[in-house]
């Protein structure tokens, strides 16, 4: 019965192809268009949203393109939903199906991610009009005794019973436990933190029933906190990425999709590049947001005039991540 599933999740993370994350909130991606000196409205999201999926040839190094919810509601200019023109255009279109990071309650430095309340529905509407993956990120913040045990058990509670949702609904989740860069951490703490998170995730998903191989992890990279002041090399952050990776996550699952998290592009491609030449039981690749498309939104600014400069933006982005997986 799974075997559809497993075929989605495979082909998300098959080489040379990653996810393109476009799928930020309404309120994040408005103020990166005000950052940007786009003026801010519902139509300039879903412009800048058309301008990215109608990049000349992003299927050859994307598989699949999560959307959020006012995405996956809205047209293009010729009248097709977007789910259905993803589709069209050979890529798997993707649902962002949680509603936020919120104050854990009794500890509110840290964050719960919310969305669980009617999912079951939201999810069988979304795979009607076509998604065939989703997407849930959870929060975990290293700090001054965080993070909690109870931070890391109620997110991983909660990405289970979201994956099993989907599963339960024909759709592939894309189970996200972003350990946040932010900090003076150093890159070992990271490290300790990202397989204490991995291994509590992936305990919940035992626990909830989830089929690994119709599940892809979209984890941080173990890098140095941005204030740490601590360098590391391409090949330190592979070397302690991976090995918390082997120590956490079971053979059987589909894969594993990179977010970028802040680093600049550059560095995460070359991150991602270093890792390639470890031997793993899963493939990894790149479920990069900002690391994509930071510079087509630079590119392309708001204006009709500047669509192929953002879609050589983003182009230029997604050609060198997919090379490093061709050459893996
Ligand atoms: O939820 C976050 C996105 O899916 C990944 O974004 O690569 O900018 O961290 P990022």
């Amino acid at each position: 019965m799974n075997e559809a599933l497993h075929e989605t999740a495979r082909t998300m993370v098959s080489r040379p192809r990653g996810i393109l994350a476009a799928d930020e909130s309404i309120g994040t991606m408005s103020s990166r268009l005000e950052k940007a000196g786009v003026e801010v409205s519902a139509e300039n999201r879903r412009a800048y949203r058309e301008m990215l999926v109608t990049t000349p040839d992003l299927s050859r190094g994307i598989s699949g393109i999560i959307m959020s919810d006012e995405t996956f509601n809205q047209k293009m200019s010729d009248g097709n939903t977007f789910p259905l023109a993803v589709h069209n255009l050979g890529i798997l279109p993707g649902i962002k199906v949680d509603t936020g990071a919120k104050p854990l309650a009794l500890s509110p430095d840290e964050k719960i991610t919310e969305g669980l309340d009617g999912l079951r529905e939201r999810l069988k509407d979304y795979v009607s009009r076509g998604a065939r993956f989703a997407k849930w990120r959870a929060v975990i913040i290293i700090g001054d005794g965080l993070p909690t045990r109870n931070a890391l058990h109620a997110n991983a509670h909660a990405l289970a019973r979201y994956a099993a949702l989907c599963q339960e609904n024909w759709c592939v989740p894309i189970v996200e436990p972003e350990v946040l860069m932010d900090g003076d951490h150093t890159i070992e703490r990271c490290a300790d933190v990202t397989r204490a998170t991995l291994e509590e995730v992936m305990a919940q998903l035992e626990l909830a029933g989830v089929d690994f191989a119709g599940t892809v992890l979209k984890p941080n990279m173990v890098v140095p906190g941005k204030k740490s002041g601590q360098q590391a090399s391409p090949e330190e952050v592979a070397e302690a990425t991976v090995s918390v990776l082997r120590a956490a996550l079971p053979d059987s699952l589909a894969g594993v999709a990179f977010l970028s998290g802040g680093q600049s592009p550059e560095e995460a491609t070359a991150n991602l590049a270093a890792m390639q030449k470890h031997d793993t039981p899963w493939p990894l690749t790149f479920s990069f947001g900002r690391a994509l498309v930071d510079p087509a939104l630079k590119a392309w600014h708001g204006e009709a005039s500047l669509i192929k400069e953002g879609q050589q933006a983003l182009f230029s982005r997604v050609e060198p991540n997919s090379a490093v997986l061709v050459n893996a």
